[in-house]
């Protein structure tokens, strides 16, 4: 949450962070501010509300080669001008942004006796600390003072003396800094350093960077330490809306090619001879998976729906009991663990703060932790004992599409792994499942191709109030998942349930003014699920059904019906995903929210 970007070196700094912050907005955009050095002092513009309003306050002409910039999402004080970073010491000579939280910041202010505070943040008492130990040395300033903050940061500061230099620091909340020919360019995440550079440092916990016009200096503990450089192989365009409305739309757009690469990346199917998974990047030898005795998957959002229907995947395929938890639940209780318990931590961002925490705890008491994560050299990433990599590309619209399905495909492929190696599957078996999860991308763009059809279907629902989406087996996620993404886009109140669980409460809300939607594919449960419905309906209530493509009794039943080419178990979850994301994205749309950046929503949530 709260992006920060910096940028010092040739052209106009400030011009790249504000570039820099619209490709962050996804990550709060309550306010958006900048600081840059103009006619010997440091000006600091900040105002509520977006990038473009920013834009809009700043005078024209500004010619500074090292700024920095922030865009927020408010934990301490009201999202207004004043809370708006930067934040300046008294005396304006320490200037600086901050994501993350200080915990100790109200002891903190105490300490500093009759200070003059501007705002209500956190944040800004680290800028009158650092002026406080300020003589001249902005790094030695800065590294005297962090020992004293507790909590979590990444920080970003410049100081009046010296407009050669920006020193950054991290604590829990990520920071990356990439290394172009003429510039250092700080971001909350790569996507902001794309235009500039592949050639990225992700800092750890505890290091701090030294970011002058002539390169860049990592520290660690007073030491300066090897720049550890990753290559990122996303482009500054796979940031861009490319013609699209919206990033939700393109995202969902590019799940046929996205999926597609990723699974003909993984899956080998040799003529003759036993499918080949490829499992780079888990390096864990098979003797382990022999002796798991347990999987928990951890997650957050969307991508514990992910982790819901993964469950499901193993269970089925590896014949490992598992089960999906919420990371924040497990980190906070005490989850009997050993050694031989597997975690799976699944995140987009791979730096969700409650996930994070989920693989530390998990770790301390012993267990491997395997990550499936999309962002290349994020915390959780780095922090797991094997890293499965979805590369889908960068994801900006906050509502999670693409990730979600390239999570259920990634997790499909690491269970067929373990199934593998602990032989709870045939050959046979391995390469029908293999050959069905290589169709997925053809099966995903049957599905776009009917997205007018599913636009008309939307429209009758676009002044709903309320919504069930139901569903069983896998389809319980995927009940879980649309409502989720319903609501967090278009306002609507959503609730996902277990089909079965409808009668236990929510069929007293049911009426002519609850729309309710089916995921109702053939297979073990249908006609349980044809029974919920017919209840529906015995009630009074509307329902869309999302169906297979051969069930021609299901119009009966149903105002409306949503078919897709369903054949294969529980590849269908995938398929299945992408009418719940058009309806979500077409109801919201015509509604007109700001579909790629929900009220109060943030795309990671890097605070607990
Ligand atoms: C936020 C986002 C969701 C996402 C969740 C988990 O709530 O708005 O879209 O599913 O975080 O994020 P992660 O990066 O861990 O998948």
């Amino acid at each position: 949450m709260c992006g920060i970007v910096g940028f010092i070196g040739k052209g106009n700094a400030v011009a790249a962070v504000l570039d820099g912050l619209e490709t962050l907005e996804y990550r709060g955009y309550d306010s958006a501010g900048t600081a840059f050095f103009s006619n010997g002092g440091i000006e600091v513009v900040k105002t509520k509300g977006r990038v473009a309003d920013l834009r809009e306050k700043l005078p024209e002409g500004i010619s500074s080669e090292l700024a920095i910039g922030h865009t927020r999402w408010a934990t301490h004080g009201a999202p207004n001008d004043v809370n708006a970073h930067p934040h300046a010491s008294a005396d304006g000579s320490i200037v600086l942004v901050h994501n993350g939280i200080i915990d100790n910041f109200a002891e903190l202010r105490l300490s500093l006796g009759d200070c003059k505070f501007k705002s209500e943040t956190d944040s800004e008492v680290v800028a009158h600390l650092i002026a406080s130990v300020y003589t001249g040395n902005l790094l030695a300033a800065v590294e005297a003072v962090l020992p004293r903050l507790d909590g979590t940061y990444a920080l970003c500061v410049m100081s009046k003396d010296n407009p050669e230099r920006m020193v950054c620091a991290r604590k829990g909340s990520p920071l990356a800094i990439g290394v172009a020919d003429e510039a250092i360019v700080v971001g909350s995440d790569a996507v902001p350093i794309l235009p500039h550079t592949n050639k990225v440092v992700f800092l750890d916990d505890g290091q701090v960077a030294v970011c002058d016009k002539t390169g860049l200096t990592v520290r660690e503990n007073g030491k300066v330490i090897e720049n550890n450089i990753t290559e990122i192989d996303w482009s500054a365009e796979a940031a861009q809306k490319g013609g699209y409305k919206h990033f939700m739309l393109k995202e969902i757009y590019e799940q046929p090619q996205g999926l597609t690469d990723l699974v003909h990346q993984r899956i080998l199917l040799p003529k003759n001879g036993e499918p080949v998974l490829n499992m780079s990047g888990i390096d864990i030898d098979d003797e382990y998976f022999r002796g798991v005795s347990r999987i928990v998957l951890v997650a957050q959002g969307t991508a514990y729906h992910a982790g819901m229907v993964g469950r499901n995947l193993i269970e089925r395929t590896a014949v490992i009991p598992s089960y999906a938890e919420y990371a924040a639940d497990f980190h906070y209780r005490d989850p009997i663990l050993d050694p031989s318990v597997l975690v799976i931590a699944i995140t987009q961002s791979g730096e969700t703060m409650d996930t994070l925490q989920a693989v530390r705890s998990a770790r301390e008491k012993g267990c491997k932790v395997i990550s499936v994560v999309n962002t290349v050299g994020s915390t959780i990433a780095r922090e797991s004992d094997g890293v499965f990599y979805m590369h889908c590309g960068p994801e900006i619209g906050v509502a999670s599409t693409k990730a979600f399905t390239a999570m259920i495909a990634s997790l499909y492929i690491l269970s067929l792994h373990m199934a593998q190696v602990r032989g709870t599957i045939d050959e046979h078996e391995l390469r029908r499942r293999s050959q069905d999860l290589l169709q997925v991308g053809p099966r995903v763009e049957a599905v776009l191709a009917t997205a007018n059809y599913i636009r008309q279907i939307a429209m009758r629902y676009v002044n709903a109030g309320n919504f069930l989406f139901l569903g069983r087996g896998t389809g319980w996620p995927l009940a879980m998942e649309g409502a989720l993404k319903l609501k967090e886009v278009s306002y609507i109140h959503a609730e996902g349930y277990d089909a079965a669980e409808m009668k236990h409460g929510p069929i007293a809300l049911i009426d002519e003014n609850m729309p309710c939607l089916f995921i109702a594919l053939k297979g073990r449960r249908y006609d349980k699920v044809i029974s919920n419905i017919q209840e529906v309906k015995a009630r009074g209530g509307k329902v869309i059904a999302i169906a297979s493509h051969d069930d021609d009794a299901i119009h009966e039943l149903a105002d409306d019906v949503i078919y897709i080419r369903a054949e294969s178990g529980i590849m269908n979850s995938i398929v299945c995903a992408v009418p719940l994301q058009l309806l979500a994205y077409y109801i919201a749309d015509t509604r007109g929210c700001d579909v790629d950046k929900p009220k109060n929503l943030a795309k990671s949530v890097t605070v607990e």
